[in-house]
């Protein structure tokens, strides 16, 4: 992780892209000594339907690092008029497929197609986005869980900052998707932390920001904590990928901080991009790994 004191931020930046990096290699490392030892080859699926640009984007950069780290990658790709028993047929030849140990099926999906169906189809065991039923369960009840990978990447990004025992420490959530703000909060929680979770109805919003050792920003408004609101030296941690208009027909990505503010007071920062982005498809990489070994009966891999 990178200490980058400059200007006017006193905040450490959290280097995720970095992180994501050196957990990429850690991966690619377990995957040869998985082939080498057990001949095996964990192979990853992702569903696109639609033409959405930035899904688009993710799933060809997906792609690319899944076989980069030496596993099998399909992509199928369907058009946005697919149906869903069309996207439904898809998922039950991958789980039926023994050379796929990973599906994801790419969010949002077009209208005509029910999405919590879609997951609920998902081989449980091959649900590497940590969405299905069972799996959130589990999570839950202190089972073994595949758990979604923007809040696992949240979670290796603090204890890499924090240390691993994160005990009293009081987190506040902002959001509470399915996707990142209802994990993460249960992973805080998991790790003894105090949690709240915060959302459009919450009364006070900076008073709660204010009490927060550790705040992580899901919410999706580009810039929409302020500075002001952190409690000194706090953990940032923002999800937030806002794409806004930079002036002369030029766009600029931006979190869901205010990141100019938020420096002069947090401890420490994640940047966007370049912060909890890198994490997540690194992440994907690690559950695709460990649920292949789950699936070969093997202990989960070793990614410290
Ligand atoms: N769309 C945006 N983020 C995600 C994710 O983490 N998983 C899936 N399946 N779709 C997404």
């Amino acid at each position: 992780m990178t200490d980058r004191r400059d200007g006017a931020c006193g905040a450490e930046i959290i280097d995720g892209k970095a992180f994501a990096a050196g957990l990429r290699q850690r991966i690619g490392r377990e995957v040869a000594r998985l082939k080498a030892e057990h001949g095996i080859t964990p192979g990853l699926a992702v569903v696109l339907v639609g033409e959405d640009p930035a899904s688009q984007v993710y799933v060809r950069n997906k792609g690319r690092q899944t076989r980069e780290a030496g596993m099998k990658s399909e992509e199928i790709r369907l058009p946005a008029t697919a149906t869903q028993e069309e996207v439904l047929a898809v998922v039950d030849r991958l789980n039926a497929d023994p050379a796929i140990n990973g599906i994801l099926v790419q969010l949002p999906l077009p209208a005509q197609v029910d999405e919590l169906a879609v997951i609920d189809r998902i081989d449980p065991d091959k649900d590497v986005d940590g969405f299905h039923v069972v799996n959130v369960g589990r999570r839950m009840v202190g089972m073994r869980a595949l758990v979604p990978c923007t809040p696992l990447g949240c979670m290796m990004l603090l204890r890499d900052r924090l240390g691993q025992d994160l005990s009293g420490q009081k987190a506040l959530v902002v959001g509470r998707s399915n996707i990142v703000g209802k994990p993460m909060a249960q992973l805080l929680l998991d790790a003894n932390c105090t949690v709240t979770i915060a959302h459009s109805r919450t009364r006070d919003l900076p008073g709660e920001c204010a009490r927060a050792d550790i705040l992580v920003a899901a919410v999706g408004r580009p810039n929409f904590i302020q500075g002001e609101w952190i409690k000194p030296g706090a953990t940032v941690i923002d999800v937030g990928i806002n794409r806004i208009d930079a002036g002369a027909g030029k766009t600029r990505l931006v979190g869901d901080v205010d990141f100019e503010s938020a420096c002069r007071l947090a401890g420490a920062i994640t940047p966007v991009p370049g912060g909890v982005g890198p994490m997540t498809i690194a992440c994907l990489l690690a559950n695709t790994l460990t649920a292949t070994c789950y699936q070969a009966g093997l202990p989960a891999p070793d990614l410290d």
